[in-house]
């Protein structure tokens, strides 16, 4: 299948950077989102990200030019999704807002368009029905800063053609990263799932006083070769987003395994939500 035009919608954290990711990778590029300031926000950022790297040498300037040339942006859905190859929705995070976006994209995409989702906890059956196409349907999860990160989990859904994974498998390649295939839908995924199940092991040897975080989290750097520690991770992530994570997957599943850990939902009731507050497991200077 021929993709030449990417249509990403909602230009946050995610999708603003995985919009240049594709203009880089040479794909015309359509940034929607319904806050125009979000839009110009991301059209800085963008700038100010190639200019850094332009500075250092890692980045040629005509190359940054022509990528930043490439990359529109538009507050219209209807009008961005009718000249749309591949849809990448990294909008926020609400089931009813992503159902009522795959219904536009429905709509109003080609026929032979393939709508993806960022989503990290909602899996993309959820949306393949309103789409009225749920074979082109998937989830293509990028990682945070999707610039830098190499990984994208494509996760397939039961009615997800083998056409549409081959697809956007390859576009991921095109974009210079590693894409993984997850056969079928389960809350977290792969990465997510292992990070989780790391987590809840480190919450509970610092619960059951076995050991300091502080010594858990040497542990994970210098025994297990972990760029940082679990309570050093979850404190960056925001520990209000590590509890909204279990409790997305915990009203999926209904185990007990996966309910919020109650050292979570104490430093999140406390206010210490990490990095962002200033505390979480660590004090952190302002
Ligand atoms: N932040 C992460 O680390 C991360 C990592 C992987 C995946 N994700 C997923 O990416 C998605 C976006 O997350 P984010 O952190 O970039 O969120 P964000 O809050 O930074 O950005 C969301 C954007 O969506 C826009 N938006 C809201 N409603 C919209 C609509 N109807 N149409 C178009 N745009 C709309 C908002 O204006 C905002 O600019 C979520 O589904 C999330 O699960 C996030």
């Amino acid at each position: 299948m021929d993709i030449r035009t990417i249509l990403i919608i909602g230009a946050g954290t995610m999708g603003r950077q995985i919009a240049m990711s594709c203009a880089l990778g040479g794909y015309t590029t359509i940034l929607q989102d319904i806050s125009g300031s979000a839009l110009d926000a991301a059209r800085t950022d963008l700038e100010s990200w190639a200019d850094g790297r332009v500075a250092k040498g890692k980045l040629q300037a005509e190359f940054a030019d022509a990528a930043l040339a490439r990359l529109s942006q538009s507050t219209e859905l209807d009008a961005s999704a009718a000249q749309a190859d591949l849809v990448i929705e990294a909008a926020v995070e609400r089931l009813d807002i992503k159902r009522s976006i795959f219904a536009e994209l429905g709509k109003n995409a080609p026929a032979h368009a393939i709508l993806a989702t960022n989503s990290s906890t909602l899996a993309s059956s959820h949306l393949a029905e309103a789409s009225g196409r749920a074979s082109q349907v998937c989830n293509m999860h990028f990682f945070n800063p999707a610039l830098v990160m190499k990984c994208v989990e494509i996760v397939r859904n039961e009615q997800t053609s083998d056409e549409t994974i081959q697809a956007v498998t390859a576009v991921a390649r095109a974009l210079g990263k590693e894409p993984v295939l997850v056969n079928r839908e389960i809350p977290g995924f792969i990465a997510n799932r292992m990070m989780g199940a790391m987590q809840r092991e480190a919450l509970n040897l610092a619960s059951a006083e076995v050991a300091s975080i502080t010594d858990i989290d040497t542990t994970a750097r210098t025994a297990l070769g972990h760029p940082m520690g679990p309570f050093e991770l979850m404190d960056l992530v925001g520990l209000d987003v590590i509890d909204f994570i279990a409790q997305a997957t915990y009203a999926e599943t209904g185990q007990a395994l996966d309910q919020p850990h109650p050292l979570i939902t104490q430093k999140v009731t406390e206010g210490k939500l990490g990095r962002k507050s200033g505390e979480g497991f660590y004090e952190y200077r302002r």
